[in-house]
């Protein structure tokens, strides 16, 4: 996505409500809070293994301020689906009264608000009946492999009987589709694709499986070795009769399938790749981003951030913060440009900015 349209020069108008537009017709409808850029695990593709250096508590967002630009989200800029991740967003004490204060707003379509919440599953099962109760919808559940031993390797933490307590709770919580997400690394985790999907298949989960993007360690990417969409259905066709499932994919950044195992018809289901590096969404992204600090990113791979935190605590009113976050989104780049020759990687870690 190396193409580069002229960005029109008429600014977003911003009195009272409009939408997160871009300068390429894009509306963000999907606003991705970050509430920590901790975490209890230290997955090798994501974090060394002493951890990073976190945000000083004073410099992240606290309760108030994040439902307040949650609220101006909603209410002032047409956002309809929240997701909360971190970091691991469990660690965030005051999650559940968040989620209750995003659920009680009303979208400009004068509906509920959408809320799901990306975790890595540790703590799930003592948290899930309040977060249930706050309202939450969703959840996206990671877990790279089911061996415990690669499973201890690969986050450094031997908790793999954790997550799996975790996507059971959810099944039976009701939080559906409960979806795994599941990054495919070369060499690492390759033979985990066919149990993963069988398992998810038996547990009534959805799995998803990602493409690693350069977003972790430098030394942990390599575009020429990478793990594409293409090869994991090759993988999967080899335990599963795969067809495209018909549902329009729209913003969602995966594609469908329906599998069935071909040792047992009774195993079947969705499971969903997502090629963002080999095929890129980003023409149809919907997708907005406020960091733990409060800052505005209109992309994963953005080189450049709008901090509300500062307007904010300067004492900006909610319209001068949602004529910032407009102007934030209408800058938006047409795509990742990850293929492109002078491409970068964000400054920030994938923690830090929310997945
Ligand atoms: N590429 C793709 N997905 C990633 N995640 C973390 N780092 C990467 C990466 N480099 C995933 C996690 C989790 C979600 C928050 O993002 O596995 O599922
Ligand atoms: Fe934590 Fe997620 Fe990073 Fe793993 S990928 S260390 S679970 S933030």
């Amino acid at each position: 996505m190396s193409t580069r349209l002229p960005l029109p020069t008429t600014p977003p108008r911003i009195e009272g409500s409009t939408t997160l537009a871009d300068a390429y017709g894009r509306v963000a409808r999907d606003l991705r809070v970050s509430l920590t850029d901790r975490c209890n695990l230290r997955c090798t593709y994501c974090m060394p293994a002493e951890g990073l250096e976190w945000l000083p508590t004073a410099d992240t967002l606290n309760d108030d301020e994040v439902i307040r630009l949650i609220t101006i989200a909603v209410t002032r800029l047409g956002i309809r689906q929240v997701r909360f991740t971190g970091g691991e967003p469990l660690l965030r004490k005051s999650l559940a009264p968040i989620i209750a204060a995003t659920t009680a707003l009303r979208s400009d379509q004068d509906k509920p608000i959408s809320t799901a919440l990306t975790t890595n599953g540790l703590g799930l099962v003592h948290r899930i009946d309040e977060l249930k109760s706050a309202g939450l919808e969703r959840v996206n559940i990671s877990l790279d492999t089911l061996d415990p031993v690669r499973y201890a390797q690969l986050t450094r933490r031997d908790r793999l009987a954790d997550v799996l307590s975790a996507i059971e709770a959810a099944v039976a919580a009701g939080l559906s589709p409960v979806k795994v997400n599941s990054v495919v690394m070369p060499g690492v985790n390759e033979i985990d694709i066919v149990p993963l999907a069988r398992f998810c298949l038996e547990h009534g989960a959805q799995l998803r499986f990602i493409e690693q993007m350069p977003l972790g360690p430098r030394d942990r990417w390599d575009r020429s070795g990478m793990v594409t969409a293409e090869a994991i259905l090759e993988r999967l066709q080899g335990a599963f009769e795969l067809t495209s499932a018909a549902e329009a994919r729209g913003a969602a950044p995966a594609a469908l399938w329906e599998a069935t195992a071909i040792d047992n018809p009774e195993v079947h289901g969705k499971i969903g790749v997502i090629a963002s590096v080999t095929r890129p969404f980003c023409g149809d992204c919907d997708r907005t981003r406020l960091t733990t600090d409060g800052a505005i990113r209109n992309c994963l791979f953005s080189r450049t951030e709008t901090s509300l935190r500062d307007l904010m605590r300067a004492g900006a009113t909610d319209d001068e913060l949602a004529g910032a976050w407009a102007s934030a989104m209408w800058g938006k780049l047409p795509g990742h440009g990850i293929d492109d020759p002078g491409f970068l990687q964000p400054e920030r870690p994938m923690s830090a900015i929310g997945g």
